[in-house]
């Protein structure tokens, strides 16, 4: 199959129709999308990707007014859907039935969000049906941010990758759900833990059990790239490591060009958002290149913090 990149709206909505898969820009990482409601659409995303059958996928539609379609919405989600969306957040509900069993992986629950991105709503305004995305990557590795990393990824396996640009969050969504009077936390994303407390006057509880998860993507191994990765004290895990070639990666430090290390670093200025956009594409750059270890530290413990600390957490289990 010929995977062609462009900014057709018109002709990804016609693809899709047909129950065809697209990959589409969002504004936190680009997903491969095909009509939730079709069983042969979805299986063919799993497909593309090489996605385990279990692991079920988020149902992105083009305002929270439709929501209430596919789930039944409490009013503290509600609440935040009303506030937060179109937003880097995602609500976990009960589903109702004309989400098909293989959409969430026979889960009774629904993923639902609002991509806060131009091209993907005027996309979802022209198709009569919820778009499926997970991230779209072959399953295991970097989320892309970019058409050109979709297209390094998926190559062959999809017809059409719809170019919206470089995405701005740079980092999956929040995923959340209301549940006996408190907030669980399924994945860290762009919209903080304090956010939503302060919202909700709930309490938000983290879902921290990784091997086997409520939200069965949130394996240990995923967002791995194929070198191995250490979190550390940066100039400590230096000298730890002598004589091998390293690529660090820092929050706002520059470690200079010495020993064979190379740094990378995601914010000068300290800016948290900054350093989460750059994440992916840095531990991209640095996987393709020839590097014998990637080093790292712990980021900031605010805003986006958790969640860059989240991806850099799972990014220490190689997938191969
Ligand atoms: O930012 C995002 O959320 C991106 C963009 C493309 O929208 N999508 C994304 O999808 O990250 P994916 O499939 O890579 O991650 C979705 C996560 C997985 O961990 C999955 O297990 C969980 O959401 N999930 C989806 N539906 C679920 C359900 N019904 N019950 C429990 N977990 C669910
Ligand atoms: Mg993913």
């Amino acid at each position: 199959m010929q995977t062609i990149t462009g900014k057709d709206i018109h002709a990804a909505a016609a693809l899709l129709q047909k129950e065809e898969v697209v990959a589409i820009p969002t504004e936190t990482v680009y997903g491969l999308a095909g009509n939730a409601l079709s069983e042969i659409a979805v299986s063919k995303i799993y497909a593309a990707k090489n996605r385990p059958s279990f692991n079920p996928l988020i149902l992105h539609v083009a305002s929270i007014n439709e929501l209430e379609k596919y789930a039944n919405v409490d009013a503290t989600s509600w609440l935040i859907a009303s506030t937060l969306m179109p937003g880097p957040i995602t609500l976990l509900l009960p589903k109702k039935t004309n989400v098909p069993d293989i959409t969430t992986a026979g889960s009774n629950k629904v993923a639902l969000r609002v991509p806060n991105h131009a091209m993907a709503l005027s996309l979802l305004n022209e198709c009569s049906f919820p778009l499926a995305a997970p991230s779209a990557n072959p399953s295991g590795y970097i989320s892309p941010t970019t058409a050109a990393h979709v297209f390094a990824g998926l190559e062959g396996r999809i017809p059409y990758i719809l170019d919206g640009g470089a995405t701005t969050v740079g980092l999956e969504s929040t995923i959340c759900e209301v549940i006996n009077g408190a907030i669980l936390l399924h994945r860290a994303g762009g919209i903080s833990a304090a956010t939503l407390s302060t919202l909700t006057g709930l309490e938000v509880k983290q879902n921290s059990n990784i091997t086997t998860p409520a939200t069965p993507g949130q394996l240990k191994s995923h967002y791995a790239p194929n070198i191995p990765l250490v979190i550390g004290k940066i100039e400590e895990e230096i000298n730890k490591h002598v004589g091998k070639k390293i690529a660090v990666i820092s929050f706002q430090k520059n470690y200079g060009k010495q020993n064979g290390i190379t740094s990378f670093v995601l914010s000068v200025n300290g800016n948290l958002s900054e350093a989460a956009n750059k994440l992916f594409a840095t531990l991209r750059l640095v996987d393709e290149a020839d590097y014998d270890l990637i080093l790292t530290e712990i980021f900031p413990n605010e805003g986006i913090g958790p969640a860059i600390n989240d991806r850099l957490h799972r990014a220490q289990f190689l997938h191969k």
